[in-house]
């Protein structure tokens, strides 16, 4: 089942979705979080470090572990996702870099990749708390439209249509990777609780699908009708078909 919280704007998506973040630290300060990049993210992460700086939250003994990495980028690499999580969080808060993980975008062997990460995870037990973003296309991660659900960590082909979407955030095109490293949808399912955070008109399709839609891999975030945990922070633009 899907809980639905209706907020006006980006700005209380952002905060609402750090308050469960943060309500989560405090009820279990070594937990696991799943963390996400993205532009939807970013206002929660800085609210996070707001109120991290007035001592509200503790980073100190959580992990956390990335959805996903673009293959073929290196983390210092100012378009990769551990760049994106160093900078909007890691680099801001009291946690523990050793205890981040994302996968190795560096590596061009798929298989080691995957079943390194795999490993860790794995280690981890399971995520406390699994945040995610949806793509305009229903992917989470980067678990793209398939006609199969993904079990654990693979290297995908980007559909075009994530391409474009992503390319915005490069200075062109041809510049966005082709491929990525994604957690599968099993391991994300696997989190004791879910938190989506979707804003704006063209997340609409998406998300209609997400909570309404059949269950099927062509819209991978179908699937999460079928956890029993999972709040959609939402805002109207997105809600408007639902
Ligand atoms: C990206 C990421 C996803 C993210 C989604 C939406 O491709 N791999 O984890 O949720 O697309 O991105 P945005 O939040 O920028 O709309």
């Amino acid at each position: 089942m899907i809980r639905i919280v209706r907020v006006r704007d980006y700005e209380d998506m952002s905060r609402q979705v750090a308050n469960i973040i943060s309500a989560q630290i405090i009820l279990k300060p070594n937990c696991v979080l799943g963390l996400a990049t993205g532009s939807t993210p970013i206002g929660a992460y800085q609210q996070l470090v707001e109120w991290y700086k007035k001592g509200d939250v503790d980073f100190s003994q959580v992990s956390s572990y990335n959805l996903d990495e673009y293959r073929g980028l290196n983390g210092d690499d100012p378009q990769s996702y551990r760049y994106f999580m160093n900078e909007n969080l890691f680099n801001h808060v009291n946690i523990n870099i050793e205890n981040t993980h994302v996968p190795d975008g560096s590596n061009p062997d798929a298989d080691a990749t995957c079943a390194e990460y795999d490993a860790m995870v794995a280690a981890a037990g399971y995520q406390d708390l699994q945040l995610l973003g949806i793509g305009n296309n229903g992917h989470i991660g980067f678990n793209e439209p398939d006609d199969h659900f993904s079990y654990g960590t693979h290297c995908v082909d980007l559909t075009e249509s994530t391409i474009e979407a992503n390319s915005r955030l490069f200075d062109k095109i041809e510049d966005v990777p082709r491929q990525a490293y994604t957690m599968g949808t099993h391991t994300i399912m696997s989190a004791r609780a879910i938190v989506v955070a979707a804003n704006g008109e063209k997340k609409a399709q998406a998300v209609h699908d997400m909570v309404y839609g059949p269950i099927t891999p062509s819209c991978p975030a179908s699937i999460l009708q079928l956890h029993s945990n999972v709040i959609l922070v939402a805002d109207e633009a997105a809600l408007s078909l639902c």
